[in-house]
């Protein structure tokens, strides 16, 4: 389960020769502001192989973004997540931060909403922010989501969940 590619990128999934691009992108102070700490290049190998685990177990996670001449940009994908005890799948995304700006992350979550309509739709995508994360609220409300609940669940910070019902594709 891949989705399709956008006009100016393509995804596929990540494997560890990835991790010199990921550790470059998770171990970013700035990319990183609104998780508890910057990811160690050994977390990120982690964090790779726990995706690999998604992609099995669930047929879908974070997969690697990259314009088409295979420029590295960063991640985009859907991932199960929850909020107040509900599990709900999330799309998520993390754009390097000299490419941040460009409309990358708008157009590649764009194309997990598709995919998310033909797999599984009518369901429920949401996105769960940072409350001060404005980057990634203004992505997901060109996305066309709206705030559905706040998280509570979570130990110090309340977060907002974004969601959006997709329907499926009128045939
Ligand atoms: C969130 C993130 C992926 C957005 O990537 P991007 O490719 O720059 O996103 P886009 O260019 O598609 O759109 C960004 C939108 O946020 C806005 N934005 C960017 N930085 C902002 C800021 N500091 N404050 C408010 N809005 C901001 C942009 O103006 C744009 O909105 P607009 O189209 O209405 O002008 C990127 O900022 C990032 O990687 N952040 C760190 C990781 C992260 O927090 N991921 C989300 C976890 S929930």
């Amino acid at each position: 389960m891949l989705p399709e590619r956008t006009e100016r990128l393509r995804f596929r999934e990540m494997t560890l020769t990835d991790l010199d691009h990921l550790a470059d992108l998770l171990g970013d102070p700035g990319v990183m502001s609104f998780y508890p700490a910057p990811k160690s290049r050994s977390e990120s190998r982690e964090w790779i192989e726990r995706m690999q685990e998604r992609y099995t177990s669930d047929g879908h996670g974070l997969w690697i973004i990259e314009t088409h001449d295979g420029e590295f940009i960063g991640d985009c994908g859907i991932t199960w997540q929850s909020y107040n005890g509900i599990a709900v799948r999330e799309v998520g995304y993390h754009v390097r931060a000299d490419r941040q700006g460009r409309g990358y992350a708008t157009e590649a979550a764009s194309a997990c909403v598709d995919l998310f309509r033909r797999e599984f739709a009518p369901g429920l995508l949401t996105a769960i922010i940072h409350p001060r994360n404005d980057a990634s609220r203004r992505v997901a409300e060109h996305l066309g989501m709206t705030r559905i609940a706040d998280d509570r669940a979570h130990p110090w910070i309340v977060r907002t969940v974004m969601g959006l019902t997709v329907e499926a594709q009128a045939s």
